[in-house]
């Protein structure tokens, strides 16, 4: 099997370019989709505190028998829970749920300005603190802002997991996030299914003879963008790993790349109400 490329982040560790999003399965099925995705050769599981399907996970982690040191496993502290004490509650549960004694990488989910001010920041110096207790190799944010970013003290962000796919492509937040050494996470990275119905990705899949998610999918690694697609569909999952044989030329690419509008299918990070 080919190796998922990997990309080391600014903490000096590495991170799986390709990921398997959790979100919506529920914790009733996401063992035996986690399973399949691991069985496919996914390395990366994508899950947060909110999804609810940490458990799961965990179960499936465990019935894999893959060794613990070959998997990568993200979660995400929720916003309601961004005070210290909090957090600390926050991550010693998602562990729990996971059946872990450390996670690979743990993320700020929100800033969630509207609902708690900035108590992002006080979720950021708790981060930090679990990071130097072992309880994760890495830490990051999620749907942050360079203005989010600004504000925080300590460490930068090793990681920004935001929505990135064809039709809503960020590049000028990737470009400052890449500016300052944070890497990126394309949540959505199909547009949550709605960019798997554009026509010009159809054109360019029949040319590479691939699917149009495959097609999405190597344009995110080929732009050094760690991916997460989800599926819930035994093949579709095979699919979305089925993308190291092949390539998209320079053409291509920038095809993809004018494909850039205005679709954003999640919330916005500074008026989100979650
Ligand atoms: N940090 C955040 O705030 C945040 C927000 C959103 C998402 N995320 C993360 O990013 C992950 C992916 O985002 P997402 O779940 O919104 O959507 P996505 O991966 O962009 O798209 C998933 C949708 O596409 C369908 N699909 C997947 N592969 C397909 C294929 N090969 N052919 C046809 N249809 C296919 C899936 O259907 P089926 O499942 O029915 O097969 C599902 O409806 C999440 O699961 C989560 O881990 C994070």
């Amino acid at each position: 099997m080919t190796q998922v490329p990997a990309i080391q982040l600014s903490d000096g560790t590495s991170i799986p370019q390709i990921g398997f999003g959790t979100w919506r399965i529920p914790d009733s099925k996401v063992t035996g989709v986690v399973l399949a995705a691991l069985e496919a050769g996914y390395r990366h599981i994508d899950t947060a505190a909110i999804y609810g399907n940490e458990r799961g996970v965990g179960r499936a982690i465990a019935a894999s028998g893959i060794p613990r040191d070959e998997l990568y496993i993200t979660t995400k502290l929720w916003n309601d829970a961004h005070l210290t004490a909090d957090a600390r509650r926050g991550i010693e549960n998602s562990l729990m749920r996971l059946g872990l004694d450390r996670l690979d990488l743990y993320l700020i989910h929100w800033p969630a300005t509207l609902q708690y001010g900035d108590s992002y920041i006080e979720a950021w110096d708790a981060l930090q603190q679990f990071k130097a207790e072992g309880l994760t190799r890495s830490i990051g944010v999620s749907n942050f802002l360079p203005h989010h970013l600004d504000a925080l003290s300590g460490e930068t962000p090793a990681v920004d997991q935001i929505e990135v796919h064809p039709t809503f492509s960020q590049r000028a937040l990737r470009d400052e996030l890449t500016r300052r050494g944070i890497t990126i996470q394309s949540y959505s990275p199909l547009g949550s299914g709605a960019d798997l119905r554009n026509r010009e990705l159809a054109r360019i899949a029949a040319r590479n003879s691939k699917s149009v998610s495959q097609v999405i999918i190597r344009w995110h690694l080929q732009h050094g963008l760690v991916v997460l697609p989800k599926s819930q569909t035994p093949i579709r999952v095979r699919e979305n790993f089925d993308v190291l044989d092949f390539e998209l030329d320079a053409h291509a690419m920038s095809r993809i790349d004018a494909l850039d509008g205005d679709n954003r299918v999640g919330w916005h990070p500074d008026t989100a109400r979650l």
